[in-house]
């Protein structure tokens, strides 16, 4: 039982840690009062989303050695909806930003 909940702690804190660390670039409610420790689990941000939506059917590289404008990566992020990419339409619109801004043409 124990040996079994460690790793899961473990990768519970980690993700926590991240989560922590890219919410820190996104715009989003920067003044905070009360709770400290609580992390809103809506706020999305662009950098975890391609990471985790993106390299599904290719690899990050992929991404990366694209350069578009904002209607590019726009084009593109919407061919890759419809094959297949998973993203609702908040989560597009933050990709499509963090892409342009990213990997501008
Ligand atoms: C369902 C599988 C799938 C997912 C998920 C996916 N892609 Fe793709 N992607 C492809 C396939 C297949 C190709 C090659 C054919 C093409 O270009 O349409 C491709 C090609 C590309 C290319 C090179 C072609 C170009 O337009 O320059 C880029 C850039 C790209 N994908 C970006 C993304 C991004 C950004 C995401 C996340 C929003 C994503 N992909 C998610 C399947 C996927």
């Amino acid at each position: 039982m124990r040996k079994q909940t460690i790793p899961l702690v473990i990768l519970l804190l980690f993700t926590f840690i991240l989560v922590q660390g890219c919410a820190s670039t996104t715009t989003a409610t920067s003044v905070e009062t009360g709770s400290d420790t609580q992390v809103p689990a809506t706020e999305l941000d662009g950098a975890t989303l391609v990471q985790e939506r993106c390299t599904v059917c290719h690899s990050i590289s992929r991404v990366e050695n694209k350069k578009a404008s904002l209607d590019g990566w726009r084009q593109t992020v919407e061919r890759m909806i419809s094959s297949g990419a998973v993203l609702s339409s908040d989560e597009k619109e933050i990709v499509i930003e963090y892409l342009a801004a990213t990997y501008p043409e």
